[in-house]
């Protein structure tokens, strides 16, 4: 098989949702249906059980699964799936923001009783700033959840996309029936379900046939055509073209628990999904079909093994294709690489990849080289863009407790930022260290991988910052005064940039109106987004 049919046949994705709504159990029924696996149950919950906040082996288990399930790889229809893990706690979002990075396209699913949620918002709001594109299903159709039409307009209100329903519910809760599919125009029903592995399909060339009075009950039958005619007149037709641009969202309706509804998501997914494309580098766009290899890191995992300094490093395949045991170039340091043994991951198995093609995601061991957002290429010397740090919402002072072990607090918190756990600023003179969290259980995570992993003792102390804001202008000197004079509250990032620290929503707000010569940005991937 040549280039141009590998990278056509590949969708690299990940499903999303807010914790709870039924991503692991979507996952799973995906994995079923492509034979990756064979029982209910196999996928683990990269959930940190709740109430276990302060469990940290329970930290470390969550760890453990998530580098084995990093990258599901699997066959459906001819199609081959590389689904791409997401945390499943709020406090690890930025990790999952990351690999949004590093797919083509998403499955978002929403639980019906609940609507859009606040992950969901922001998980949204990471797919928008590169148009990813979007299929809902909305899960737990079982249950009493809310009013079908109710969902579409608030996932339109708050998610900013405009949507096109694919399947239609049959009633909710005790009441659900099944869903309508209205591609098709097939009846799946629910109860039959029960006893198969999924819904039986009745197939109906028109709703107004008195059969499907009899199939549903005259009063279910009724509605549903209501249902069908308002959808029909309110929505347009499906268009592929703005669900590519991420401009419009196909939703279904389903079970994922129940196995309901989960295979139209599939069939469509593979119909319409797009197979990786063009990437912008700081030298313009590269192609998934160019002959040269390049790839991205998006990921990293460290110190799995207390006993051995090991990293797994993800990397993205952008272009060419990557080679087992052949020396590329790591554009950052300019050094040149070599890997032994690249691997492909696939629940608790590894496998050793001789050839990886653009949409693959491969793990590479690694001795300390790599950064998130590093670019590996077959020679040329050009960046990925779009692997943003976003501004942190937490912030703390990092206090070393032990000064005999300075030096292992530095090279900790150092590799830990690298790795992305928590985004590291500092402050001069004095070098003061400021750590920036997602989520409070990350401050925790730290301070217990700094003791066992690197032997220091730390605190965190807190402070008054609101957001962390990356800041550009095209007046070097008006920047340098800013600088100067807030001198208090300006930081810098892991890369030198200068970061102010705003104390409050007001005073940021106050800053940005007193300095109008000076840009705040609130990702440090400040100049993707001007040009967006
Ligand atoms: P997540 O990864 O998005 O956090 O969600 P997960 O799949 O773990 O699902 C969260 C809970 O919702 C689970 O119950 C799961 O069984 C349930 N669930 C998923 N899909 C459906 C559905 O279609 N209908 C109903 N009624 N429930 C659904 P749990 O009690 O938290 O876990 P478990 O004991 O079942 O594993």
């Amino acid at each position: 098989m040549g280039p141009i049919e590998e990278i056509a046949k590949r969708r690299t994705f990940a499903i999303i949702s807010h914790p709870d709504a039924g991503k692991t159990t979507l996952t799973e029924k995906f994995l079923l249906y492509g034979g990756a696996i064979q029982t209910a149950g196999a996928v683990k919950s990269n959930k940190i059980r709740k109430g276990a906040t302060s469990d940290f082996m329970e930290i470390e288990r969550q760890r453990g699964i998530s580098v084995s399930t990093s990258v599901m790889t699997f066959d459906y229809a001819g199609t081959l799936m590389n689904l791409l893990d997401t945390p499943g706690h709020r406090d690890f979002a930025e990790d999952t923001y990351r690999t949004l990075t590093a797919v083509d396209s998403v499955v978002l699913v929403i639980d019906s009783t609940k609507g859009v949620e606040a992950q969901t918002e922001r998980l949204m709001e990471v797919c928008r700033m590169r148009n990813t594109p979007v299929i809902v299903f909305i899960n737990k159709l079982d249950l009493e959840g809310r009013d079908p039409f109710d969902l579409l307009d608030e996932l339109e209100e708050k998610l900013s996309i405009k949507v096109r329903p694919l399947s239609w519910p049959i009633g909710v809760g005790a009441t659900f029936k099944g869903v309508y599919d209205l591609y098709d125009g097939d009846l799946r029903l629910f109860e039959a379900i029960k006893t198969k592995r999924e819904a039986e399909a009745v197939q109906v060339s028109d709703l107004n046939d008195p059969q499907v009075d009899k199939i549903l009950g005259a009063e279910a039958a009724a509605t549903l055509r209501q249902d069908v005619d308002l959808v029909n007149g309110v929505y347009d037709p499906l268009d592929v073209a703005a669900y590519r641009a991420g401009q419009l969202a196909p939703v279904f309706f389903g079970s994922a628990f129940n196995n309901f509804g989960v295979r139209e998501v599939l069939d469509t997914f593979v119909r319409i999904a797009p197979p990786p494309g063009p990437r912008e580098t700081d030298q313009g766009t590269v192609r998934p079909e160019d002959p040269a290899f390049t790839g991205f890191v998006f990921k990293i995992h460290a110190n799995l093994d207390p006993n051995h300094r090991d990293r797994v490093a993800f990397l993205r395949v952008c272009s060419g294709s990557f080679k087992r045991n052949t020396f590329y170039h790591h554009v950052r340091s300019g050094k040149k690489l070599r890997f032994a043994n690249p691997t492909a991951f696939m629940a608790a198995q590894k496998t050793l990849v001789e050839e990886s093609w653009p949409g693959d995601v491969i793990g590479l061991f690694d001795t300390g080289n790599f950064k998130i957002g590093d670019t590996l290429t077959s020679g040329a010397n050009l960046n990925f863009r779009g692997i943003p740090s976003f501004s942190p919402e937490l912030f703390r002072e990092l206090v070393n407790k032990d000064p005999m072990r300075s030096k292992q607090l530095e090279k900790g918190i150092r590799q830990l930022t690298e790795e992305g756990v928590a985004q590291l600023f500092t402050q001069q003179p004095g070098n003061k260290k400021i750590v920036g969290c997602v989520g409070e259980l990350q401050f925790d995570v730290i301070r217990y991988r700094l003791e066992h992993e690197y032997g220091a003792d730390c605190a965190f102390q807190s402070i008054q910052a609101y957001k962390a804001c990356w800041l550009t202008s095209n007046d070097p000197a008006a920047l340098q005064e800013f600088i100067r004079v807030k001198s208090m509250q300006v930081v810098q990032d892991k890369d030198e940039n200068p970061v102010f620290m705003a104390p409050s929503a007001y005073m940021l707000d106050l800053e940005r109106r007193n300095n109008p010569a000076i840009e705040f940005h609130f990702t440090n991937e400040f100049k993707t987004l001007q040009h967006a």
